[in-house]
């Protein structure tokens, strides 16, 4: 089956958000160290970009999780497959995500490093699929609201593919 990739956010205005939220971030943090915490894989394209654009102190680490469940009804409990390599105690803390779907997996995760006493702990997400949602998250900043397609570029997969795209694109079969 063949795949076409119909480009949905091109390169220029993933970058010009970015760059937005980069500035946004600075602001908020003025006089702080912030501490990104990437979700794995899907979050690494997006943190990358975005730490190179804001200008207060950073650190960076990178955490793995999967779900419980099958891929069509997923528990919510997800499981660790990487940890964090440092403790958030203390610490200004923004979660980034390459995107929030149902919230399921967010909701869960964002608990359980609030319990680990970060001084704050936001979550910032490049996509979000409002109607998807599920579990109610409190998103703090946002890329772009979405439809509900599914789409890949910018860290998001089809089957591990695609993640390499400087766009967000969606995949059309023929
Ligand atoms: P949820 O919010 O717990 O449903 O899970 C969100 C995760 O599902 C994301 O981190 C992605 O890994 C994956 N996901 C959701 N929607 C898409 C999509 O449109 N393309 C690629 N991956 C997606
Ligand atoms: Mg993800």
């Amino acid at each position: 089956m063949a795949e076409r990739i119909k480009v949905m956010l091109t390169e220029e205005e993933v970058d010009a958000k970015i760059q937005q939220i980069g500035e946004q971030i600075s602001k908020d943090y003025a006089g702080k160290q912030v501490h990104l915490v990437c979700v794995l894989k899907g979050g690494s394209f997006f943190m990358c970009e975005l730490a190179k654009r804001i200008t207060v102190p950073v650190s960076l680490d990178f955490m793995s999780v999967s779900s419980y469940g099958s891929e069509t009804k997923s528990s919510g409990v997800v499981k660790i497959v990487k940890d964090l390599d440092e403790p958030l105690k203390g610490k200004d803390v923004i979660v980034i995500e390459d995107i929030v779907d149902s919230g399921r997996t967010l909701s869960y995760l964002l608990e359980m490093l609030k319990d680990r006493g970060p001084a704050s702990l936001r979550l910032c997400t490049l996509l979000d699929k409002p109607d998807r949602r599920v579990v109610d998250v409190h998103v703090d900043y946002t890329g772009f609201q979405i439809p509900d397609e599914f789409v890949v570029g910018y860290g998001l997969d089809y089957d591990q593919r695609y993640r390499n795209l400087p766009y967000i694109g969606v995949v059309e079969f023929d």
